[in-house]
């Protein structure tokens, strides 16, 4: 049975108690330093940015991030409160400083204008049609005017073995949140949530499906209520 929790959003791993076994689990199964490396090179980052990690989770890519570049300030946030532990204790064990935030999946807690990167890393797959939209248009609130969101996330599957492969992640994390992933329709989402300009930098074949990468900027006026 799930849990209000899991009603609220899709842990790691989809079920709570399997949280604690996310990064074994990935660390045997997906290659997250190329990944990590294709997200990191993407995003430009220079000294004195102030960047957010969206869905940090057990905080392996923030803490890349921070050894790759230590001297821009990051947060990672987070819904999951299980998560964010495993994360603090890795943060102290590599030595690095960044802040962990929990949020409420709705509303982010910072002001218009905020950050000059977002970087969001196995994110959008976890979240249904709607709330990617609201997602996106709050990421796109709180980045400044010249800033950009850059995102790995599953994608369109290179070939029919990386669409096979992908179903273990269909039957795990769901069909509905997955959908626009694996019809390679997330460059639609980010311009239906008001971003201008899409590019893909990247893509990884993994041993679960195809994994790409999109830098995203600028901003147009969008319906509010669309
Ligand atoms: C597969 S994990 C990826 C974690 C981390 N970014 C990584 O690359 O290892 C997905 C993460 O998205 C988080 N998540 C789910 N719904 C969310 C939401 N509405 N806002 C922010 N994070 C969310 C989960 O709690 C989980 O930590």
């Amino acid at each position: 049975m799930r849990t209000a929790t899991e009603n609220r959003y899709i842990p790691a791993l989809r079920f709570r108690w399997l949280t604690r076994w996310y990064d074994s689990l990935m660390a045997w199964i997906f290659p997250e330093s190329d990944v990590h490396h294709a997200l990191i090179e993407s995003a430009n980052i220079r000294p004195g940015q102030f960047i957010l990690d969206f869905g940090t989770g057990t905080a392996s890519f923030a803490i890349r991030l921070k050894q790759r570049h230590p001297l821009p300030e990051l947060v990672g946030l987070d819904v999951d409160p299980d998560a964010l532990k495993i994360a603090q204790q890795k943060i102290e064990k590599a030595g690095v400083y960044l802040e962990l935030v929990e949020y409420d999946g709705e509303q982010l807690p910072y002001p218009d204008n905020t950050f000059d990167r977002v970087v969001t890393c196995l994110v959008l797959h976890h979240l249904n049609p709607m709330q990617k939209r609201r997602s996106l248009r709050e990421l796109r609130r709180v980045l400044k005017e010249n800033g950009s969101l850059h995102v790995a996330d599953w994608g369109k599957p290179s070939n029919y073995m990386m669409r096979l492969a992908f179903y273990f992640v269909q039957l795990l994390d769901g069909f509905k949140t997955t959908k626009e992933n694996v019809q390679g329709l997330l460059p639609k989402v980010f311009h239906e949530s008001g971003f201008a300009m899409v590019t893909e930098s990247g893509k990884v074949d993994t041993a679960l499906g195809t994994m790409r990468i999109y830098s995203v900027f600028g901003t147009k006026s969008i319906d509010v209520h669309g």
